[in-house]
């Protein structure tokens, strides 16, 4: 994802490479507003998130908002975001992370050892500036004004500099914490920024929930998962098989190859191949869509036998592992 520039941004990167090589070190921080199901593009900043803990054997703190999702959306109940908290957890910890330096905390159970620090940080920000940077408006509710704070503080859990990858529509929290990270005598938070893996339906706009056709789910049997690809996906190939020979498909358009060369595919020359014989017209969209079609339902299969097995897990992330009990025994600096 590096190599092709999923993640295609970064602040401070050079830094968190320095403190690691000087032994330093740094850690890294993500998160989730818990919905009643996440979609192939949430997993992407913890793909990259759990990489990165691999190979450089450090620390990850993984914040669910169940109050941002509440707070935001008029329709949601306290109880549902709660339990689309528990279900998300699922997702994430079937992604792989180091149970022992691992904390996945939930706002509503963890506020109370993060409030020192999340006043501290709401005392720096004025309502001009947080309502520029996240348009708020005089009707807004304001546990929506607040809720920034909340987001921030997980960036001072540890003394080293912390890294943050995510989608880059998270950008404007992190300006935020570079304006007043110095002044309560932190450092500024390093960032590794994602692009936003494009609906099926289509390469402009995001995956979303009220049209289910735009995202795959984690949730999709391989059958849901065949009709989508087979029925919605927005093609950049030409509209007759005898059309496709002669001119060949508009890649920069098509949505199953670019799902497959920003994450499925691996192979970096299966990618190559893939692009010259589609580009050129010896490859259709049939073929193309089908070969999407078994990427995504293999990675899904695995990813459902890994969450399965992540139930008998979440209370050691939550609680029970080394880095969740040194959280709940010590409040953050
Ligand atoms: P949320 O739940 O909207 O999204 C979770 C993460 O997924 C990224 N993302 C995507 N990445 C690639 N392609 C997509 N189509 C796509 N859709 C979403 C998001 O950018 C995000 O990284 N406020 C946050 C929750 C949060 C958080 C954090 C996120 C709290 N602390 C620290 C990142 C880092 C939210 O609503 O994320």
């Amino acid at each position: 994802m590096l190599r092709r520039g999923v993640f295609f941004s970064h602040r401070d990167l050079d830094l968190i490479l320095d403190d690691w090589a000087s032994g330093g070190g740094f850690f890294l921080y993500t998160g989730r507003a818990p919905s009643l199901g996440m979609h192939i593009g949430h997993l992407i900043p913890f793909m990259l998130t759990k990489w990165v803990q691999e190979k450089f054997s450090v620390n990850v703190y993984i914040e669910i908002t169940d109050d941002e999702k509440f707070l935001r959306n008029p329709e949601y109940t306290l109880e549902e975001t709660r339990r689309w908290a528990y279900d998300n957890i699922l997702d994430i910890i079937a992604v792989g992370f180091n149970p022992d330096k691992t904390f996945i905390f939930q706002n509503t159970e963890y506020i109370g050892k993060m409030y020192s620090l999340v006043i501290k940080i709401a005392k720096k920000v004025n309502f001009s500036e947080a309502s520029a940077a996240f348009g708020l408006k005089p009707s807004s509710n304001i546990g929506t004004v607040f809720y920034p704070a909340i987001q921030l503080a997980p960036t001072f859990f540890e003394q080293r500099r912390c890294l943050i990858p995510a989608g880059i529509d998270q950008d404007p929290y992190w300006r935020l914490q570079r304006d007043i990270a110095g002044s309560l005598g932190y450092l500024k938070a390093a960032q590794i920024h994602s692009k936003f893996l494009p609906p099926l339906t289509g390469p402009e706009g995001k995956m979303s929930s009220s049209i289910p056709e735009s995202a795959v789910y984690l949730s999709d049997d391989p059958k849901t998962v065949e009709r989508k690809v087979m029925k919605h996906a927005f093609s950049g190939g030409q509209p007759t098989a005898d059309l496709q020979r002669k001119l060949g498909a508009n890649l920069e358009d098509d949505v199953p190859y670019q799902w497959l060369y920003y994450f499925l595919e691996e192979d970096d020359s299966k990618i190559k191949r893939l692009e010259e014989d589609y580009a050129s017209g010896r490859m259709l969209t049939g073929e193309v869509k089908q070969l999407l079609v078994e990427k995504l339902n293999s990675f899904l299969e695995k990813h459902r036998e890994r969450r399965e097995n992540a139930r008998e897990l979440v209370d050691v992330f939550k609680y029970d592992g080394a880095l969740a009990k040194r959280m709940w025994s010590s409040v953050p600096p």
